[in-house]
């Protein structure tokens, strides 16, 4: 069975006083039947990483490569480097605002994996792409140019439509683009294909967490607005814990 991971992307939000969230969360994820990432901007992953060790910390983005003169950049080593366990690539926030390709996130879902971090890599399909019935087909165009060479990862499928709109697709919708994931990852990985934890993201609230997490191949959830306060996000892990 995959590992169920409910992950929060707390994006340009959080300064220093936001740790206390980070403890309150930690405390609430002890006993839990699931994982828990949160991935603070850059400037906390150090301070996160320090204040405990129930939940894991992640990285939002990384550099494509190990080092050098890119200014203003963070590399995969060095999240590796200040505690982090995970880093999000190709977040659709970074493709659309930031014109990442498929190639770019696979070599940087790559170089996270050479540096002991696990990838969770974003795919997700615009509104006139859905409303054109060309979900499944984009997703899996580019969850196939996304993915390294090795199962290591996780995929979190977030349709662009949904993030921060309060919008959800229908639980049938979920369904099948997660069924033609697992799909897509069993045939290119074989048995360790069934392992890789598939997440969905996009407007995952305490109120609709319980449904999205009874569909077969959703094995937890990436969380935005709903991961900032411990009050929002510790309901969510609560209903992944006990799917
Ligand atoms: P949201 O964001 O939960 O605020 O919709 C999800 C994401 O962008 O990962």
């Amino acid at each position: 069975m995959p590992a169920k991971i409910v992950a929060g992307n707390w994006k340009m939000n959080g300064l220093h006083g936001s740790l206390n969230e980070l403890i309150a969360i930690s405390i609430a994820a002890k006993n839990l039947n699931c994982t828990t990432v949160i991935c603070p901007p850059a400037t906390l992953v150090w301070a996160a990483a320090q204040t405990q060790d129930i939940i894991s910390v992640g990285g939002q983005d990384c550099h494509d490569k190990a080092i050098g003169a890119y200014t203003g950049e963070i590399s995969a080593g060095m999240l590796a480097d200040s505690g982090a366990k995970y880093v999000i690539v190709g977040h659709s926030e970074r493709r659309s605002e930031y014109g990442e390709t498929n190639s770019l996130v696979k070599r940087k879902a790559t170089i996270a994996q050479a540096s002991d971090l696990t990838p969770i890599i974003c795919v997700g399909e615009t509104l006139d792409e859905r409303k054109a019935g060309r979900a499944i087909e984009i997703v899996l165009r580019d969850l196939t140019a996304s993915v390294p060479g090795v199962s290591d990862f996780i995929v979190a499928y977030e349709p662009i439509w949904a993030i921060g709109t309060g919008l959800i697709p229908s639980i049938h919708d979920i369904t099948e683009i997660h069924d033609a994931l697992r799909n897509l990852l069993t045939d290119r990985f074989n048995l360790a294909g069934e392992k890789i934890s598939l997440l969905y993201g996009g407007s995952v609230k305490s109120s609709n967490a319980t449904e999205i997490f009874a569909c077969i191949n959703v094995n937890g959830a990436l969380v935005g607005g709903a991961s900032l306060t411990a009050r929002d996000f510790i309901p969510i892990m609560h209903s992944l814990s006990n799917s």
